[in-house]
């Protein structure tokens, strides 16, 4: 009796594993992935329209822990983050930002009816610094994917900012950067933008020919 049990329990069980295996990933509805991390993977998406609502700081607090919970070369954490829900620095940045930006994309952000700020209208962003090497480069990212994925999982939105990030390094910035309180010898690798979503974007497509057994 229970081997025919277990036989009719794979039976059933076996065409659902393998249709979830043929099923493009992108093309799946929410909800059908094998487990919650496969599905916060495929659904995460940069996000660049964001409720007017302020991130609470545990779950800002939370996502960082995350964060610095990534792999990193050898465990030597040369990372450093900063969580910024300070408004008038936002503001203050994202304003030296657009003055240092072509006029006519400035122009173009602008005319979004939903426009906030240049770090792409998030709410509260993750500023991450490293001590620059090839490894630290590595661990830097991979804290930030843990960060989006983490800020996915509570229902929140990100967009990772290479551009934001370069105007954070000039000279013009130096003031908003020492603001950060970063250790000597650490540079912004990119800032992390974060709110709570005001759209919900579709993938966009990716190239399975880069993936090759061997
Ligand atoms: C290192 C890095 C730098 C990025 N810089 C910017 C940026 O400056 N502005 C922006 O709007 N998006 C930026 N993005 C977001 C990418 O455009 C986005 O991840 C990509 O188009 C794939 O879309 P998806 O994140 O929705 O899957 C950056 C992403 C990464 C990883």
């Amino acid at each position: 009796m229970k081997k025919i049990f277990i036989l009719l329990s794979m039976a059933l069980v076996l065409p659902v594993m393998s249709c979830k295996e043929n099923t493009p990933a992108s093309d799946a509805v929410s909800g059908a992935y094998e487990n919650p991390v496969v599905e916060a993977i495929m659904e995460r998406r940069s996000v660049r329209k964001y409720q007017d609502r302020p991130v609470e700081r545990d779950l800002l607090m939370r996502i960082a822990e995350c964060g610095i919970n990534a792999p990193n070369a050898m465990n030597a954490q040369q990372w450093e983050v900063r969580i910024v829900d300070n408004k008038e620095w936002i503001q203050g940045m994202s304003d030296l930002q657009l003055s240092m930006m072509d006029p006519q994309m400035v122009a173009q952000m602008k005319s979004d009816p939903s426009f906030r700020n240049a770090f792409r209208n998030g709410t509260a962003l993750f500023v991450v610094a490293v001590k620059p090497s090839p490894m630290t480069f590595i661990d830097a990212g991979l804290m930030g994917e843990n960060i989006m994925l983490a800020a996915h999982s509570f229902g929140l939105g990100t967009c990772c900012l290479g551009s934001s990030a370069r105007f954070l390094n000039t000279p013009e910035a130096a003031e908003w950067l020492k603001a950060l309180q970063f250790s000597e010898g650490y540079e912004v690798q990119y800032i992390i933008a974060v709110g709570y979503p005001d759209e919900r974007p579709q993938a966009k497509p990716r190239n399975k020919e880069v993936i090759r057994f061997i």
